[in-house]
């Protein structure tokens, strides 16, 4: 109470100046004097009184209005009852000296007052005095609106509000620091307005609320949300490709509050591991190649961001690239490349073609056909990221070839005989037949391989293949075409030979048949004493027997248990099913050799030359027989190597007792090889004008 009476009095000093004073009325005599201040500051529920003092009349009327409302009226000194207002009563009293005594002040007593006295024929006078009732301030708290600051907002509020009391005064102040009116803050009733608020306007806001009998500091803690800011992905450069199977470790991070969730993700599915923000990518295969989005999210602001990145994983295609050149209708060269697979293609060109066009995995370009492209290599160019490569391919036209010829009994018993026709070129070529100016199409009677490289004629007749006239292959590409005339021949014998053993027990006969004769199987034929196998009967036939029989694939015969001091007679008989060949030259072993075949050729040859001539020089014809006879019985045939090799052979080896031979002669080899061997090949003549076939 001391300390608000001192209050009082010093406001008196100060504010006495307040005081309006009006004398009304000619002569002026009734005086009131405020006692003390007239600006009154109190506690609310405090016993305050407007205190005054008049003079120059007894007992006048005193009226106390408050805001130009009487609240009381009074008589001084009259025994009659102060006129209070309705419900100021208990609040409001009169005292005998005029001044005006609140009693447990409630605060809407707060207020401007006037007091008047009037004495009638003195006139009237009045006082002023302004009241303020104030209340302990209580229980502040501060609340923000919206509850949480985000950057970027338009504004972001704070408010405080309290159980009770009266402010007079409020400093805000943000980290300290006291804030004013501005651009950026305003402060208006019980609130602050930031305007555009920013990460930096967190921190602790605290406000200050006064009045003359209190004075409160309240603190907040205002966190601005923020971010996402904008995804950095590390390390900063993707390179531009990487190989399958590498392992890849991408960091993506943002700012922001609260930290942000950051996830990768890949064709639609999340595809970060537990760590936020890394791609953990080991061996990657070409199907992860593609665009990875970063994603980053701000669960409270709900604010989003992305970055994309391209991986591109690469791998290299299978294998080499390969060349070819194929036929388009015989008449163009089709150049292709071709490397499959890899990620990305491979990219393909012939520059010596264009340095235009160029493919992606495979790659052709066709060229009308000339000869500035037989035998030049092409060279296709094969880029992939990963690796530079090259193929070639060289086009040819058809080259010189030799008919082949195989005859084979089809399960009808129908002779089938095959010839091949290869030529080798490049495209393949195509084989056109005709016998002699009639196309040979595919049917019944001639069947034509799928590659046309094969004729199959099917006839009981043997006849049928050996009529006229000839059959023509042509071989053709769009390069260029080569013809052959293949003229068949009956079964027949072209070279055959003897070779017995050092005992002269065992023999083995080879032979060998023109590359166009029909052959299906050989008679080994033999004239002689009887050999032991034929039932043991002893003797000697006069005539020739059949001892084996060979198929059409064999070319040589073994026979056993000779008798090296008998004399035997062989020949071999080729065959096409039941029609026999010319026989072949007869071989003899044995002691007791006559006239070979050939030297009774040779005289019967002789004898229409000149009978005369034959008389006079026969001790000379005697003379050659004897040399013949012993020429032949060395050299009588051209020695082939692989006889040499059977020689050989032998020389090395112990002689053996059982009889059994060795390592015969290679005969595979011989037949294999028709145009290595030393025996007369077929003539062919010039080609004449074919009217081609066309193969379809
Ligand atoms: C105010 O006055 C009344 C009597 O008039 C007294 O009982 C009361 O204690 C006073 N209050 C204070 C705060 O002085
Ligand atoms: C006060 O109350 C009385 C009765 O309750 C009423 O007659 C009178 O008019 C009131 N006076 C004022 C000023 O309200
Ligand atoms: C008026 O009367 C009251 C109570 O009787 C007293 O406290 C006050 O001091 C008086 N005022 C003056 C100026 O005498
Ligand atoms: C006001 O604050 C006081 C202490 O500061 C506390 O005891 C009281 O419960 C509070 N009142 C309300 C209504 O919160
Ligand atoms: C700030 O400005 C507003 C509106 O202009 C005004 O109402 C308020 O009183 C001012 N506050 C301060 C502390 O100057
Ligand atoms: C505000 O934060 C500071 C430090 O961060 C802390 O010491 C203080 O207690 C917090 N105040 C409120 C009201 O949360
Ligand atoms: C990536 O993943 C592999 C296997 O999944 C693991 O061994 C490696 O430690 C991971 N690297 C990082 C940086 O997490
Ligand atoms: C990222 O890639 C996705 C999918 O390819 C696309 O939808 C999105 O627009 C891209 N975002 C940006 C920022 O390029
Ligand atoms: C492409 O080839 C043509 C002739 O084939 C030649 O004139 C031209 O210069 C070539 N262009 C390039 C870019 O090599
Ligand atoms: C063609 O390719 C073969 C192997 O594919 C290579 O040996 C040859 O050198 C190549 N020729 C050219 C002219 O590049
Ligand atoms: C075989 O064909 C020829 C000529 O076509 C013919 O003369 C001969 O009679 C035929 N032989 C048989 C057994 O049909
Ligand atoms: C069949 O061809 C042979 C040589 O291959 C030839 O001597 C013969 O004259 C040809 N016959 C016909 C009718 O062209």
């Amino acid at each position: 109470m001391k300390g608000q009476e001192r209050f009082l009095k010093l406001s008196a000093v100060v504010l006495s100046v307040l005081f309006i004073s009006t004398f009304q009325g000619a002569h002026g005599q009734v005086e009131v004097i405020p006692v003390g201040p007239t600006l009154v500051n109190a506690l609310a529920g405090s016993n305050v009184t407007l205190a005054v003092s008049f003079s120059g009349a007894s007992d006048p009327v005193v009226t106390w209005s408050k805001d130009d409302q009487p609240v009381v009226t009074w008589t001084i000194n009259s025994s009659s009852p102060a006129d209070i207002a309705n419900g100021s009563s208990n609040v409001l009293r009169i005292e005998n000296n005029g001044s005006l005594t609140f009693k447990d002040v409630p605060k809407r007593f707060t207020g401007i007052y006037k007091v008047e006295f009037t004495k009638s024929g003195l006139g009237k006078v009045l006082a002023t005095f302004t009241l303020n009732i104030f209340e302990r301030i209580q229980n502040v708290t501060l609340s923000t609106q919206p509850a949480f600051a985000q950057e970027g907002a338009e504004r972001f509020t704070l408010q405080y509000s309290m159980l009770q009391g009266v402010v007079e005064q409020q400093t805000w102040r943000f980290n300290g620091k006291e804030l004013q009116n501005g651009t950026r803050y305003l402060i208006q009733g019980s609130s602050l307005v930031i305007f555009g608020p920013k990460r930096t306007d967190e921190g602790t806001y605290s406000v200050l609320l006064e009045n003359p009998f209190s004075s409160v500091t309240t603190h907040i803690n205002v966190t601005v949300l923020y971010g996402p800011d904008e995804p950095i992905v590390e390390p900063l450069s993707v390179q531009p490709f990487y190989k399958a199977g590498d392992s890849l470790l991408f960091l993506c991070r943002a700012e922001g509050f609260p930290q942000p969730t950051i996830e990768w993700v890949f064709g639609g599915r999340t595809v970060s591991d537990f760590h936020q923000g890394v791609l953990n990518l080991t061996n990657v295969q070409t199907n992860q190649g593609g665009v990875y989005t970063c994603s980053v999210f701000n669960e409270l602001t709900e604010k989003k961001l992305e970055k994309n990145i391209t991986l591109n994983i690469y791998e290299k295609p299978l294998g080499n690239p390969l060349c070819s050149v194929t036929s388009v209708n015989n008449a163009d060269l089709q150049y292709q490349c071709r490397w499959a697979g890899g990620t990305p293609q491979a990219r393909l060109s012939f520059p010596a073609l264009s340095n235009t066009s160029s493919g992606a995995g495979t790659f052709s370009l066709t060229v009308t056909a000339s000869n500035n492209f037989d035998e030049k290599t092409l060279i296709c160019l094969a880029s992939h990221p990963l690796e530079q490569n090259t193929c070639n391919v060289t086009a040819s036209g058809p080259i010189h070839f030799i008919p082949i010829v195989k005859t084979t009994i089809d399960p009808d018993g129908k002779t089938v005989v095959t010839i091949h026709c290869v030529s080798e070129a490049s495209p393949q070529a195509v084989v056109s037949w005709s016998r002699g100016d009639e196309a040979v199409l595919d049917g019944l009677a001639y069947q034509i391989s799928s590659d046309t490289t094969q004729l199959k004629i099917r006839s009981y007749n043997i006849s049928t293949f050996l009529l006229t006239p000839n059959f023509t292959c042509t071989c053709r590409n769009p390069l260029g075409s080569q013809q052959k005339q293949v003229q068949l021949l009956g079964p027949s014998i072209s070279d055959s030979s003897l070779f017995p053993n050092q005992d002269g027990t065992i023999i083995t006969l080879t032979w060998e048949v023109p590359p166009t004769s029909i052959v299906t199987g050989f008679d080994i034929q033999m004239k002689g004493p009887n050999l032991p196998s034929n039932n043991g009967a002893k003797g000697s036939s006069n005539k020739y027997n059949i001892i084996q029989q060979k198929p059409g694939s064999a070319r040589s015969a073994d026979v056993f248990s000779l008798d090296p001091d008998l004399t035997y007679r062989f020949r071999i008989i080729p065959k096409a099913r039941l029609y026999d060949g010319e026989p072949s030259e007869v071989h003899t072993v044995g002691p007791g050799e006559g006239l070979s075949g050939p030297a009774i050729a040779g005289i019967a040859a002789g004898i229409p030359c000149s009978i005369l001539v034959l008389i006079l020089l026969i001790g000379l014809i005697f003379l050659i027989f004897h040399i013949r006879k012993k020429r032949s019985y060395q050299t009588r045939y051209p020695v082939s190597r692989a006889v040499e090799k059977v020689k050989n052979m032998q020389h090395n080896t112990a002689p053996h007792n059982n009889g059994v031979l060795r390592s015969p002669p290679d005969y595979n080899r011989l037949h294999q090889t028709p145009s290595e061997r030393s025996v007369t090949l077929p003539t062919f003549v010039p080609p004449p004008p074919v009217r081609v076939a066309t193969t379809v």
